[in-house]
């Protein structure tokens, strides 16, 4: 019987399709990541893995896993993985595009009208006690028709934000390695290099899967380029972007406010997040739906089945 180990307990649907197929799945069942010494101790015997975001699978975990032909993350993003050395090793590794990007995009424009319309301080203002009345310029926020809605990183859940920014009228600009039709011919979206967009745009929101490229690329320097009314907006990676200079901008009010849904240093958040008024925080739940989480489940254990017996895998990286 073929072996499945899985970090975490996931939605059913994937564990009991994956049963069903006559693999021996083991889950580690406790709600905390798994520590580096049970999951050295459960890789050694497994054909496949199924990981999660919070695993780091580096050289030392891969070197144990002798068996292993799969490593399944779920996720769409893989910064957790050293894909290059378990290539080197004949492990494919795969990860969960797709099932998740409509509830990523949908939860990065509530990040998107949170900020715009000050709904954490309104909503503080009203459990605090302190809603007194109806006033003239209470709370003022920004509308989104017009504003120019920047996208880094025009993939799938970049293309799904800017149709649903371009719903609430705004003007569409992106940045990317590559042409985007849809955008430019559908949303009359623009291209631009990554000066002018971030000079140019009210709402900047990252979607660009963390790599070298990436780290950091949103640094001390170009993060100075943003506009001070503009709102920024994570839901991709901390580490694309210098958080300690943002923080620093958000306090100075060198930009309007700021949404994010993850961070550098997760769960560990630099402390100055929990003193910013301006910003919204969230605990990493872009693609926490019901139907997201299961599709992910169900993506997982394809991937696993179709590697395990022998045929091609379903999303590789
Ligand atoms: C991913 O899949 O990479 C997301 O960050 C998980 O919500």
């Amino acid at each position: 019987m073929k072996k499945v180990f899985i970090t975490r307990d996931i939605p059913s649907i994937g564990i009991d399709l994956l049963k069903k197929k006559g693999f021996d799945v083991s889950v580690y069942k406790k709600d905390q990541p798994i520590s580096k010494i049970e999951l050295v101790k459960s890789v050694k015997n497994c054909d496949a893995l199924i990981s999660l975001l919070s695993d780091k699978i580096d050289k030392e975990i891969i070197d144990l896993m002798d068996r292993c032909k799969v490593i399944a993350n779920y996720a769409v993003g893989f910064n957790n993985i050293d894909i290059e050395y378990a290539k080197s090793k004949g492990i494919i590794v795969t990860n969960t595009p797709d099932v998740l990007t409509d509830s990523t995009a949908d939860l990065t424009i509530v990040l998107v009208l949170s900020c715009a319309r000050k709904i954490s301080e309104s909503e503080k203002l009203v459990r605090d006690k302190k809603f007194v009345g109806w006033k003239p310029k209470l709370l003022l926020g920004m509308e989104l028709r017009n504003k120019y809605f920047g996208i880094l990183g025009a993939g799938r859940i970049g293309t799904e934000v800017a149709k649903r920014a371009h719903s609430f009228g705004c003007k569409i600009i992106y940045y990317s390695n590559s042409k985007n039709d849809f955008l430019e011919t559908v949303l009359k979206a623009k291209k631009m290099s990554l000066n002018s967009i971030l000079k140019k745009s009210d709402i900047i929101s990252l979607h660009l899967p963390l790599n070298k490229k990436s780290k950091n690329l949103l640094s001390k320097e170009k993060l100075a380029l943003l506009k001070p009314s503009s709102i920024f907006i994570n839901t991709a990676r901390g580490e694309i972007v210098d958080e300690s200079y943002l923080i620093k901008m958000l306090k100075q009010n060198k930009i309007a406010s700021a949404g994010f849904d993850v961070y550098q240093n997760e769960p560990n958040l630099n402390k100055e997040f929990y003193e910013l008024k301006n910003v919204v925080l969230l605990p990493h739940i872009g693609s926490a739906t019901m139907e997201a989480r299961n599709n992910m489940s169900l993506l997982v254990a394809k991937n696993v089945i179709a590697i395990l017996s022998g045929k091609q895998a379903i999303t590789p990286v």
